[in-house]
């Protein structure tokens, strides 16, 4: 397969329906509407909305099905986003090749921006004009694995951690991987999950994608660590050396740059590994575990 193809044509289905479910800045309250808009259009990757659609399809699902749930996981994440770019956490001002949304819209309104994306998330996954031909409880256990890896147990807990090891320099291994496999793993964990659940997985089928799910989803934020060192703003489309200038507890900054690179490779091949009981089916989870290690942005 050619993952370039492939990863344009699932963005393209999820940016059109992101478009259809958003409301529209026409409608009051204009700003919010406006600022909420703002960032989920400044063009991320969508990974996670493609990973639960290829994990819908790893288990022989209709990926059509996961469209909502995955438009929730995007707007989800872009909520994290506008609020980890706040001045009060990361104090960034570049994200998605543009000023971040605190910077256009102020800060009360970015704050507001991501709260309604979160709600709104949930709004969607829950309304039965999209549910069709889901089972009523896959869509509960759905909603609860996203609700659970987005709140304190998860991506919100990390980015707690996070926060509270900014600029210690006695930060160890298992410190950073609670901060990793919770600020960034979560969410991706949540969106396997969601697709094997929306694809009506078995249980065998469902416990090798949350293994993949786990092992990409720390293998992405080792990843997006280097590249915060290696990458270049105009590439990275973000603020590169954020993370030294902060303190950030980071896998570099905790066992340098060679083994972090290695522990990424490792996680990618525990992700590959995770997929044996697969045949072609899951290959797009196969080529999204090597590109999120290989990226460049
Ligand atoms: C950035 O995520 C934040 C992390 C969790 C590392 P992405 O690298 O997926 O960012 P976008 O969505 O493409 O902008
Ligand atoms: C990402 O961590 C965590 C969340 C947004 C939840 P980072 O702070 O490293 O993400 P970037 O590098 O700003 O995208
Ligand atoms: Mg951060
Ligand atoms: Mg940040
Ligand atoms: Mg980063």
């Amino acid at each position: 397969m050619d993952l370039k193809v492939y990863l344009k044509d699932q963005c393209s289905i999820i940016d059109e329906a992101l478009e259809r479910f958003l409301p529209k800045d026409t409608v009051l309250p204009h700003i919010l509407h406006k600022a909420m808009r703002y960032s989920v259009f400044a063009g991320g990757k969508r990974i996670r909305p493609i990973l639960m659609m290829a994990a819908c399809q790893a288990v022989g699902g209709d990926t059509e099905r996961t469209i909502p749930a995955a438009c929730a996981m995007e707007m989800i994440h872009t909520y994290s986003l506008i609020h980890d770019d706040l001045p009060s956490m990361d104090n960034d001002d570049f994200r998605r090749g543009n000023p971040t949304n605190h910077k256009i819209f102020g800060e009360a309104i970015a704050i507001l921006a991501g709260d309604a994306l979160l709600t709104e998330a949930f709004k969607l996954t829950s309304d039965p004009r999209h549910c069709i031909g889901c089972e009523p409880s896959g869509l509960l256990a759905v909603i609860h694995e996203i609700a659970t890896c987005a709140g304190s147990f998860g991506m919100v807990g990390g980015q707690v951690v996070d926060m509270e090891s900014e600029g210690r320099v006695d930060i160890d291994l298992p410190t950073v991987q609670y901060i990793h496999t919770h600020k960034t793993g979560a969410l991706i964990k949540a969106s396997l999950v969601a697709g094997a659940l929306l694809g009506a997985a078995s249980d065998q089928q469902l416990a090798a994608i949350t293994r993949y799910g786990e092992a990409a989803g720390l293998a992405f934020q080792i990843a997006d660590d280097i590249l915060d060192i290696e990458g270049t703003t105009e590439e990275i489309g973000k603020d590169a050396g954020s993370d030294e200038a902060r303190g950030k507890a980071t896998y570099p900054a905790v066992m340098g740059l060679a083994a972090a690179r290695e522990e990424a490779q490792s996680m990618m091949n525990e992700a590959l590994e995770s997929l044996r009981l697969f045949g072609e089916e899951a290959d797009p989870l196969r080529e999204i575990a090597r590109y999120i290690v290989n990226r460049r942005n």
